[in-house]
């Protein structure tokens, strides 16, 4: 495999840029070597700049649902920045995107629209916060929500109240009303809510994690929140950033018929352009700015581009496509499982829907504390690396989820199944 080109490109971006990246989780940290410098992608394929091609598992963190380039998002976004690339002014492109996503995910009667995921749930949580007019987050341990200071905590142990941030450069003041509590534990969910529910403004989750390798919630925890939160007043909110129009038109939420109070999305619904989405109901959404007190803005924010691009994908998801995906994916990790089973290897493609990740202890893990048990950097590095060596790109980074896209062909799939039981052989 020829890596020239990429590593003086590499070598060059170290010099200028912290660590040559511009998000830590692509730097090859955690399984070793040196991050690919990419040049294009097709499909299911990413092209480094070597002319190495990889069938892509990674698809820019769980972007692309159509894989590289996908014709309708690129003609949309073609169009519309001939037109003018960004107005800082209303458009109509972000009230037909508006008016989609509304439509197919019920729970969202308004939205705001943003740049990324971090300041999806950042803002949200603000908004909660001045809803309520309480200070309290509740979020779960392994669960990632971007980079917000107040979400980057995680408790000891599975202990409530043990606070300590994931971060330096995070003032304690910042993380003091932040509570991280095990997933998928009704027992410490019912108590940490019944001592504190005056205090809680906001319980944040994404229901099916994605960030600590694919654990789906218990069905019975998600109806106990949703439970508890209304009792309580305390606004519920989806992170469905990653699982998002990745599993059916409505998201988790409609898959577990669960109806939060808000809910955050991004990747997919940008068709591959930067965005973050925060809505919901609307005596909730009508707080913010300009209607209500709680303040959020930005420059870019419903950028015409972004906005055309992501409808342009959204409209070619309906259940038929999602029906194909998601049964090809299971019948995949059902594949291997069995293949681990028949073999006794301590390894398990947990799968929800087009969502995977692998562990290495057999069946499936319930929260993040099993999830680390099961987790390895060296086994991961050493299956990350065999993989690359024969065209195969996952994400460089144990704990991450992969994931498969409408383009993926029977025989890429094929190509990944070999891959994984030679290296699980050997
Ligand atoms: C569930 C979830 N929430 C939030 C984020 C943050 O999104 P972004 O990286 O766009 O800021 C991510 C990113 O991977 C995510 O998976």
């Amino acid at each position: 495999m020829k890596k020239e080109n990429s590593s003086r490109i590499f070598s060059d971006a170290k010099k200028i840029m912290v660590g040559g990246v511009n998000s830590p989780a692509r730097s090859f940290q955690s399984v070793g070597g040196q991050p690919l410098v990419m040049k294009y992608g097709r499909g299911s394929k990413l092209y480094d700049e070597d002319g190495n091609s990889y069938t892509d598992y990674c698809l820019s963190w769980g972007a692309l649902i159509f894989g590289h380039a996908h014709r309708n998002a690129i003609l949309a976004a073609k169009k519309t920045v001939e037109r003018g690339i960004s107005f800082g002014t209303s458009t109509r492109a972000e009230v037909d995107i508006a008016r989609h996503i509304v439509k197919c995910v019920p729970s969202i009667e308004m939205v705001r629209f943003v740049n990324s995921g971090t300041e999806a749930t950042m803002s949200a949580i603000r908004l909660a916060r001045g809803y309520t007019k309480r200070p309290i987050v509740i979020k779960f341990d392994g669960c990632y929500h971007g980079h917000v200071d107040d979400l980057l905590t995680a408790a000891g142990s599975g202990v409530a109240n043990l606070k300590e941030s994931s971060s330096l450069g995070i003032p304690k003041s910042h993380i003091e009303n932040t509570i991280s509590l095990p997933y998928n534990n009704v027992e410490v969910l019912e108590k940490t809510l019944a001592t504190q529910k005056d205090k809680i403004a906001c319980v944040i989750l994404e229901p099916v994690a994605g960030n600590m390798g694919v654990i789906p919630a218990d069905v019975t925890f998600l109806k106990t929140l949703r439970n508890l939160t209304k009792k309580y007043k305390i606004v519920l909110i989806f992170d469905e950033i990653m699982s998002g129009f990745r599993t059916n038109p409505g998201c988790v939420q409609a898959d577990v018929n669960i109806t939060p109070d808000m809910t955050c999305l991004g990747k997919i619904v940008g068709g591959g352009f930067p965005i973050g989405v925060y809505g919901g109901r609307k005596d909730i959404m009508r707080c913010l700015a300009p209607l209500g007190g709680v303040y959020q803005a930005g420059t870019f924010s419903g950028n015409p581009v972004v906005m055309r691009a992501g409808l342009a994908t959204l409209k070619l998801l309906n259940n038929d496509f999602y029906a194909k995906l998601n049964q090809r994916t299971e019948n995949f990790a059902k594949e291997i499982n069995a293949f681990f089973e028949e073999n006794d290897i301590d390894a398990y493609m947990s799968n929800y829907k087009g969502m995977m990740s692998i562990r290495f202890a057999k069946g499936p893990v319930k929260n993040y504390k099993d999830a680390q048990e099961a987790s390895s950097n060296e086994k991961y590095g050493k299956l990350f690396n065999h993989l690359l060596k024969r065209g195969i790109y996952w994400p460089p980074a144990d704990l991450e989820s992969f994931f498969v896209s409408g383009m993926h062909s029977k025989k890429d799939l094929a190509g990944l199944m070999e891959a994984l039981k030679e290296f699980f052989k050997e």
